[in-house]
């Protein structure tokens, strides 16, 4: 899947936190049982450069992006260059290079779902979460929105993903109800 704003996951403007990719502070991730579950999931994998994706996404789950010093944990833990990590990391738009609202909603646009009324839908996020903008986290640090390429449910117009979830036939009139039954 590929992401139609990317400036929005990249641009320091666009983020509601400091400048991306850093931070103030780090805390590692692969201590205690969150390294005894990459060691098992090395288990799993020829060579340790095999299980970079899910070790990333481990990353991102414990700490909800992909910073530069969580590339570089990453680089540690797994006997790669962070610069290695970090090509990877770039490559694929489902790491957050920045951090993002508790809720990521992704909208397709692609042209199908464009001519079905996607772009009300996004604008209907937009207004509803107090984001405004594609790529900027909302106030309350609770929601990130950006457009997205085909999502594979054409049919279904329109379809969006929140976080893992994915919801079909959205419309701008169903968004409130969507929005109000997160926790
Ligand atoms: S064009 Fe929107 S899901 Fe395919």
């Amino acid at each position: 899947m590929s992401t139609k704003n990317m400036g929005g996951l990249e641009s320091p403007d666009m983020a509601s936190h400091d400048s991306p990719g850093h931070e103030t502070s780090y805390t590692p991730v692969f201590t205690g049982d969150v390294r005894k579950e990459l060691d098992t999931l090395l288990t799993r994998y020829p060579t340790k450069m095999a299980a970079l994706l899910p070790a990333l996404w481990i990353i991102q789950r414990e700490h909800g992006w992909v910073s530069e010093n969580g590339m570089a944990e990453v680089a540690e833990v797994l006997d790669l260059t962070p610069a290695y990590v970090k090509g990877v990391v770039t490559f694929y738009t489902m790491y957050h290079q920045h951090p993002v609202g508790k809720y990521f909603i992704q909208v397709c646009t692609t042209s199908p779902c464009g001519v079905c009324g996607a772009e009300d839908v996004v604008k209907a996020f937009l207004q509803q979460t107090k984001a405004g903008e594609l790529g900027v986290t909302s106030p309350d640090n609770k929601y990130t929105v950006i457009e997205v390429e085909c999502l594979g449910a054409c049919g279904f117009a329109t379809p969006i993903m929140i976080n893992e979830e994915f919801i079909e036939s959205v419309t701008p009139d169903s968004v409130s109800t969507i929005l109000a039954r997160l926790p």
